[in-house]
């Protein structure tokens, strides 16, 4: 029960941070295949060669855009043909580029949601056939507790591009959760990752002060999170948003 044998996951954004750490959790629990997909697909590859030292893993590291449909058909199409089957998706990939509204453009705008919404849209749209065939599957998509405050230092179309992941989550466990494909979503805080170390040291600092529990989260708090979800230790829950925030929503 506590271990992932047998199975098969694609993390986007699995070249760091969060998506890394995800990658690390399901190889440490002897996941049987990883496809890592990052619009990086050098540092996907490292972080797949790292799985398959360190743990034995068969893991890819593959390049994709996950707001380019094409591509993102070429990765499952990849995957397919190594694994054969995926019965976990982790859309991870993100940005949160440091804009203030007066900075907006129609362009930006579209490239957040582009990337955010829209990717995590166009994977979820590849993978559910799949997951429906095999009669079993889990998804989580990785919003943020910006759906629920609003951007703080982020594009506004961050925020909105989060809460727009949430609805999506809820509207396609609603129709899947009798074909045995359970869709969740998980809000982080702010967490210690390459990401949130953009917004500045000032910014970091009163994430910090705001949070009840007085620190930031690290990636591994998010991944257990994620690990729970995608694991036969969660067989109940769909639709949910998981809050993992050291309580920052509290105050
Ligand atoms: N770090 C935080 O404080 C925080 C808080 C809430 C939510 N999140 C969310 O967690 C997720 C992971 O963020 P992180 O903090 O690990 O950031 P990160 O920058 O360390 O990792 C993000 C990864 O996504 C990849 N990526 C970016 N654009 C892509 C694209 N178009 N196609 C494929 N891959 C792409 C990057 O190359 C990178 O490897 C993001 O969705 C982010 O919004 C992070």
């Amino acid at each position: 029960m506590d271990t992932l044998s047998g199975k098969i996951a694609v993390v986007t954004g699995g070249a760091s941070g969060i998506g890394r750490a995800v990658a690390e959790v399901f190889a440490e629990t002897d996941i049987a295949g990883l496809t890592l997909a990052d619009i990086d697909g050098g540092a996907a590859e490292e972080v797949a060669e790292s799985m398959r030292v360190r743990f034995g893993v068969d893991a890819i590291g593959v390049a994709t855009d996950v707001s380019v449909a094409d591509q993102v058909d070429g990765m499952i199409r990849q995957t397919m043909e190594r694994f054969q089957r995926v019965d976990i998706l982790v859309n991870n990939a993100g940005i949160a580029p440091v804009t203030r509204w007066p900075e907006v453009t129609e362009a930006n705008w579209r490239h957040v949601l582009d990337v955010n919404l829209n990717g995590a849209f166009l994977c979820m749209l590849t993978v559910l056939p799949i997951m429906e065939r095999q009669r079993s599957g889990r998804i989580v998509n990785i919003s943020s507790a910006g759906a629920f405050v609003g951007s703080v230092c982020a594009h506004p179309a961050y925020g909105v591009s989060k809460a727009g992941m949430i609805a999506m989550t809820k509207s396609a466990a609603k129709e899947y959760a009798t074909s045995g494909i359970l869709i969740n979503a998980i809000a982080p805080g702010s967490i210690d990752t390459p990401l949130a170390r953009r917004f500045g040291s000032a910014q970091v600092e009163a994430f910090r002060q705001a949070s009840p529990m007085q620190r930031q989260g690290n990636a591994r708090e998010i991944a257990d999170a994620v690990w729970y979800l995608v694991s036969e230790r969660s067989t109940y829950v769909t639709g949910a948003t998981l809050h993992v925030n050291g309580g920052s929503l509290l105050v």
